[in-house]
């Protein structure tokens, strides 16, 4: 997996330097090709010579001689991923603000490749809001970040602070690695946000979806190589880049929308909330009489459910967002809808509902299988979909060999 690939290695300045000498050795063994950039901290723990001699080539740490100014480009040009391990307190925060003042900063500020940031330091500098705050910033933006360890640490204290095992690194690089451009040729649509049914002219029922989950599928996916059409409907949010979208308000529209892209697709992601019902639409604005107000609803089509009938090759995900029963109901919805994976989640929790940011689901299998995932960036969701998206397609692809 790693032959041949460039893997750049940034040191910065902890103790835990010297466990990366075992990382980038372990990457030399695996035939990565290997470029280490230390900060002048980073030297105080560990010598350039163990690094150049295990990474086989110099190790990078002047701005200012020939390795310096154009080298930093061309460093980022030809990266497939690059690993800042130990990453310290000082290098978060310059990452997560742009600074760029020594080597290491400013070949990160270069860089499109995944950048996965294993932190180290001491307990109370790691749980120090400013760097919590940071570290959470560099993952929205995309960085992978590795958490350390909790234990005993250097300066005598203990809590979480120590640097992730290297094989626990090297993991997620290998991860992260795989899953460039593992959709190219593929169309994948998603479908984001919360339907709207008009009720008069100014008036309509709607729920409370965001588009976040749906939308960072759809840049996850399109990042992966997949070509993407997001139909939406009642979003505001920046549409990702790279991403074909069909903008849309009631369920009838999003039908439309989706029967029209779905046969040369190869998976379909539906994050969005459907209306299952929409109201007898009045010409005119509704005037208040007595006081009471009956409102007749009629079914929506569940666009999911005529999705799973129609189905040949395409990969089915479907969304189960719940408040009560989550692994029975979402259970319930895969045999109905015909489905190869459904996402359940809680709704009722508001630490990880329709505004968040973050995200705690179950995977459910058709063969009865269930997943728990940890709560994470929806971003970090999509990636984990995704990746059981390619499995499933993998799969579907070898049995078709087979025939
Ligand atoms: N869905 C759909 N069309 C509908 C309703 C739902 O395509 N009219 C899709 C959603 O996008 C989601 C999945 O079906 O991927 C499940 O949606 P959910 O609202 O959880 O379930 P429902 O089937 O509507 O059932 P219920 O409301 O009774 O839970």
């Amino acid at each position: 997996m790693l032959k041949d690939k460039t893997i750049i290695v940034g040191v910065s300045g902890g103790i835990a330097a010297y466990k990366v000498a075992d990382l980038v050795s372990r990457l030399r063994k695996q035939e990565a090709r290997i470029h280490v950039i230390m900060t002048e901290a980073a030297k105080q723990f560990i010598t350039p010579i163990t690094m150049s001699t295990l990474s086989g080539n110099p190790v990078l740490d002047d701005m200012f001689s020939n390795q310096g100014i154009v080298n930093h480009i061309d460093l980022a040009l030809k990266a497939d991923a690059m690993v800042v391990a130990p990453a310290t307190a000082n290098i978060i925060g310059k990452m997560a603000h742009g600074i760029a003042d020594d080597f290491l900063s400013t070949t990160v500020l270069a860089m499109r490749c995944p950048i996965i940031l294993a932190p180290a330091m001491n307990d109370r500098m790691y749980l120090n809001s400013v760097v919590q705050e940071n570290l959470a910033l560099l993952q929205r933006r995309g960085f992978v970040i590795v958490q350390p360890e909790s234990g005993a640490l250097a300066c005598g204290t203990e809590g979480p602070g120590r640097l992730a095992p290297v094989e626990q690194i090297l993991k997620v690089l290998w991860t992260s690695l795989q899953r460039q451009q593992d959709l190219k040729g593929k169309k994948v649509l998603v479908t984001a946000g919360g339907t709207r049914e008009p009720l008069d002219p100014v008036r309509f029922l709607g729920n409370r979806s965001s588009g976040k989950m749906g939308f960072a599928v759809a840049k996850v996916a399109a990042e992966r190589g997949a070509e993407v059409v997001l139909v939406h409907a009642n979003t505001h949010l920046p549409l990702p880049p790279q991403v074909r979208a069909v903008p849309v308000t009631t369920a009838e529209e999003m039908y439309h929308a989706v029967i029209k892209e779905f046969s040369d697709c190869d998976v379909v992601v539906k994050a969005a909330a459907v209306a299952d019902f929409r109201p007898k639409m009045h010409a005119e604005k509704l005037k208040k009489q007595g006081n009471q107000l009956t409102i007749t609803l009629e079914p929506t089509v569940d666009i999911l459910a005529q999705l799973g009938r129609k189905k040949k090759k395409q990969v089915l995900v479907g969304f189960a967002a719940e408040t009560n029963d989550l692994l029975a109901n979402a259970r319930d919805k895969i045999e109905k809808k015909n489905l190869d994976l459904i996402v359940a989640n809680d709704v009722s929790r508001p630490d990880i509902g329709f505004a968040s940011d973050d995200n705690q689901v179950t995977f459910l299998y058709p063969d009865g299988r269930h997943e728990p995932l940890g709560k994470m960036t929806k971003e970090a969701v999509a990636q984990e979909i995704l990746d059981r998206v390619v499995h499933i397609l993998n799969n579907k692809l070898s049995t078709e060999n087979e025939e």
